[in-house]
């Protein structure tokens, strides 16, 4: 396949879904398929720079998924530690700027410490952003967002009915990157598990049945060959 004369979206989100299954799939703990899925990521983060994506962001742990067993949350912690330097190197070779959004106050301080030296090391790199969304959730987004903006307001005094979309948006934690142009899902759901609500508007959704552990360059290729056959609107006409 060949993404000659293909337009390439400028930003492409992911729900990376699947690790589960795929574990399951071969009798492996769940552990052992979200191992699996930080290796394909790794993978993809050097694809998609390579493929001509500006921005790349991806759903890693949503606010929800807290409520996973006291084991498989310990495994995917673990994960973080570890393939956050891992990381930091690749980001380092591909010249990416790493991002994260959601919230981070909840992860034990040495996340927090990893998170911040991914983002500060990588800060000036002028080629693709990679954007992890760990500890996220559009509603807990849009909230907070609400929050600091109320707070800026009461602050200064100024009338809050002034606000509009833009402003809005410059609260949230994707403030300063376009919306997503293509949301792709791997592992067949037809829903957006607390992903992007205020962002993803007016993306294009393009959901696989492959499983993330499997997603690889070709799957990539294919989802943005689909992109390029829709006719984008955006209400108008
Ligand atoms: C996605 O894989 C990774 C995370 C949500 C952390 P899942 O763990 O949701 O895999 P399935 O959906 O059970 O197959
Ligand atoms: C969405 O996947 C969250 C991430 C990919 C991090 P889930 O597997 O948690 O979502 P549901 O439970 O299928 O909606
Ligand atoms: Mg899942």
């Amino acid at each position: 396949m060949s993404l000659e004369n293909m337009v390439i979206p400028e930003h492409v989100a992911v729900i990376l879904d699947g690790n589960g299954r795929w574990a399951k799939k071969r009798g492996l703990p769940r552990a052992m398929g979200h191992k699996a899925g930080c290796e394909t990521l790794e993978k993809m983060v050097r694809v998609a720079s390579d493929v001509g994506i500006r921005y790349f962001t991806v759903y890693g742990f949503s606010t929800e998924n807290w409520k996973r067993s006291e084991e498989e949350v310990g495994a995917l912690m673990q994960l973080f530690r570890y393939y956050m330097v891992r990381l930091l190197k690749i980001a380092s070779a591909n010249n990416v700027r790493v991002k994260m959004i959601g919230e981070k106050s909840r992860f034990a301080p040495d996340i927090i410490k990893g998170i911040d030296n991914l983002v500060e090391k990588t800060r000036d790199n002028t080629g693709m952003t990679f954007i992890i969304a760990i500890n996220y959730g559009g509603r807990d987004e849009i909230l907070r967002a609400a929050k600091k903006l109320a707070g800026v307001y009461q602050e200064s005094g100024a009338d809050i009915r002034s606000v509009d979309e833009a402003e809005f948006a410059s609260y949230l934690d994707t403030a300063g990157i376009p919306d997503p142009d293509l949301m792709i899902r791997t592992s067949g759901e037809m829903r957006l598990s607390n992903y992007l609500l205020w962002q993803l508007a007016y993306s294009e959704f393009y959901i696989t049945d492959c499983l993330w552990p499997d997603f690889n360059q070709e799957e990539l290729e294919k989802a943005i060959l689909a992109y390029n056959s829709r006719e984008r609107r955006f209400g108008g006409r």
